[in-house]
């Protein structure tokens, strides 16, 4: 089952269209969210926003629309599709080139573009999460923050496209960058934390990468299960000789991974740690919806 809508029109999705003038489809100039429901509650909704509404005012996109519009707009489609767990992206572009010419030019533009997917949310299989994800370390660097700024949740995502070209990329789940200094920064589409001795350790909020919001969840669930955690760069080699390594995103959670370009992590099976924080985060998510119903109401009315 899959919608989408165009600006507040509702329509299968080989029949939605946009402008080939689309400045998302023309250049990457657009920014985006990915946020999934549990049983009906968009879950973390108020964080994407917050996000999306920092990566618009990066970039000065003008969405139009206040975010409690937006969170209407965003629930009025979602109670088109009566779907338990949802997969939605939102995608809002900078809209129509001027006149309806190309023109790289960001004044004078139509008004924004929003664009949002629907459909059932396909998550990694079981079996995935018990055996471990195995992932390859890209020669491509991540784009640094004086450039194309990672944090900003952009529509371009050549730089990770790019990572995932080589012939043999097959063979591995997914790949992560370095930044330009040679540290681990970030994957394609997830954020990655090694478990060394005991601690957790990711890459400083300020490095090249997006601030996930499943890694901001991983520091309360790691406090939770008084685990330390620390944020401090790291090399390919400790991620290599790390006792646990684990990777998160919104439409991952928490996934263990076990093998890094030929090297095996810790024992090839997903860590202790990394199962306790799978289980905190399960806590959470419960806990996280139980609030929803009880102070927020209109969120379930779906
Ligand atoms: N991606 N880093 C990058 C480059 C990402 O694209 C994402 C999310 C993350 C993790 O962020 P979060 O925990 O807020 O989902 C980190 C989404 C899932 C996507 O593009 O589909």
């Amino acid at each position: 089952m899959a919608l989408v809508s165009v600006n507040g029109s509702i329509y299968k999705p080989e029949d939605a269209k946009i402008s080939v003038y689309d400045r998302g489809f023309l250049f990457g100039d657009a920014i985006y969210e990915v946020f999934r429901s549990y049983g009906k509650i968009l879950f973390t909704l108020e964080q994407h926003l917050d996000r999306l509404y920092r990566s618009a005012n990066a970039i000065q996109l003008d969405i139009g629309y206040t975010p409690n519009e937006l969170v209407e707009q965003i629930y009025d489609f979602y109670k088109k599709e009566n779907i338990e767990d949802v997969y939605i992206r939102l995608q809002i572009s900078r809209g129509n080139c001027a006149k309806e010419q190309i023109n790289l030019s960001p004044n004078n533009t139509g008004k924004a573009n929003i664009v949002m997917y629907l459909h059932d949310l396909k998550l990694p299989s079981p079996q995935t999460y018990e055996k471990g994800m195995s992932l390859y370390c890209t020669h491509i660097r991540r784009n640094t923050k004086l450039s194309m700024d990672p944090n900003i949740k952009s529509g371009n995502y050549l730089n990770n496209i790019i990572a995932l070209l080589p012939k043999d990329s097959s063979k591995y789940h997914d790949t992560f960058f370095l930044d330009h200094e040679e540290y681990v920064t970030e994957g394609t589409t997830f954020n990655i934390f090694m478990v060394k001795n005991g601690v957790v350790q990711t890459c400083p909020n300020q490095s090249d990468i997006l601030q996930g919001i499943t890694r901001d969840i991983v520091f309360h669930c790691a406090d939770k299960a008084n685990i330390d955690i620390k944020q401090d760069k790291f090399r390919l080699k400790a991620l290599y000789n790390a006792d646990e390594v684990f990777i998160t995103s919104s439409t991952k959670e928490i996934m263990p991974v076990t093998k890094i370009d030929q090297e095996v992590i810790g024992s090839g099976r997903p860590g202790a740690i990394t199962k306790k924080l799978i289980q905190q985060y399960k806590d959470f998510v419960q806990q996280y919806l139980a609030n929803a119903k009880s102070q927020h109401p209109w969120r379930v009315d779906v």
